[in-house]
């Protein structure tokens, strides 16, 4: 069984890569099942049912978000009729949406959940390693595999849950700074790590925004909008392959996918 996941998908020109190229690239590498953050897919900034519906359509199986799960005004409304769309775990309990998703796929069922660190984050949100130890004991009776994505800024947060986990999960992968880390490999307990995964959108870009918008910000430190770029679109992500008998990865591999290339 190959399982791809894809890094945040960052505005239109992300989600009409996907469309573009999804389907074949899922039938030439024999994929199975695909798992993508959509937290930037309306407009760079969170996500609507629409959008979660137009990636659905083109190929991806599971959506997970990250701290700009809330971005769009109504999405708090529209996430509980989106079954294949979770939100971050160790958000409040009295947010809306599915804290967990299963999928199943011949005769496996994998478990997903996404939680968002603590460093550097904007949301107030319960301990992730706590969270993640509840979950992943909730979840392991009923899944054949679990996938945890850790949706933080630093990488040592990051893979500090790597090793947390390695052993009790199949692969931990990390989202949110939309450029990927190389440092996928599987650990020493058996469990499959990325701390970034990157992003799937433009990389002629500041993680997906406008380069000179971006830049002016840094640079006169004046408010203004950074809009979505548009150069060199490709998705970033890794793909695994799971070993049905032990629960862990067989294989691991960073991917890089763009038009030209
Ligand atoms: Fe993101
Ligand atoms: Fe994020």
């Amino acid at each position: 069984m190959k399982i791809l996941i894809l890094g945040d998908i960052v505005g239109r020109p992300g989600r009409s890569f996907l469309k573009t190229h999804l389907k074949n690239y899922k039938s030439v590498h024999g994929i199975d099942c695909i798992i993508a953050n959509g937290e930037n897919a309306a407009g760079g900034a969170g996500i609507t049912a629409k959008t979660a519906n137009e990636i659905l359509g083109s190929g991806v199986d599971a959506i997970t978000l990250g701290d700009h799960v809330w971005d769009q005004m109504n999405f708090n409304r529209e996430i509980d009729d989106l079954e294949r769309v979770c939100r971050p775990a160790n958000l409040p309990d009295s947010n809306p949406g599915r804290d967990r998703l299963f999928l199943e796929q011949d005769g496996l069922k994998i478990g997903i959940f996404t939680v968002l660190g603590r460093t550097f984050m904007g949301p107030k949100v319960d301990c992730p390693f706590q969270t993640a130890t509840r979950l992943v004991e909730e979840m392991e009776s009923e899944s054949d595999f679990v996938i945890v994505e850790m949706h933080a800024e630093t990488t040592s947060e990051k893979e500090a849950m790597g090793w947390y986990l390695d052993g009790k999960v199949g692969l931990v992968f990390g989202t949110h700074t939309h450029v990927p880390t190389a440092d996928g490999r599987i650990l020493k307990g058996g469990t499959a790590y990325q701390s970034d995964i990157g992003m799937t959108g433009p990389r002629e870009s500041v993680l997906g925004r406008d380069i000179d918008a971006c830049l002016g910000r840094f640079i006169d430190g004046m408010p203004r909008k950074c809009p979505v770029a548009q150069g060199d679109v490709g998705m970033q992500g890794c793909l695994l392959e799971i070993n049905e008998k032990t629960g862990f990865a067989k294989s691991f591999e960073r991917i890089e996918f763009r038009e030209n290339e």
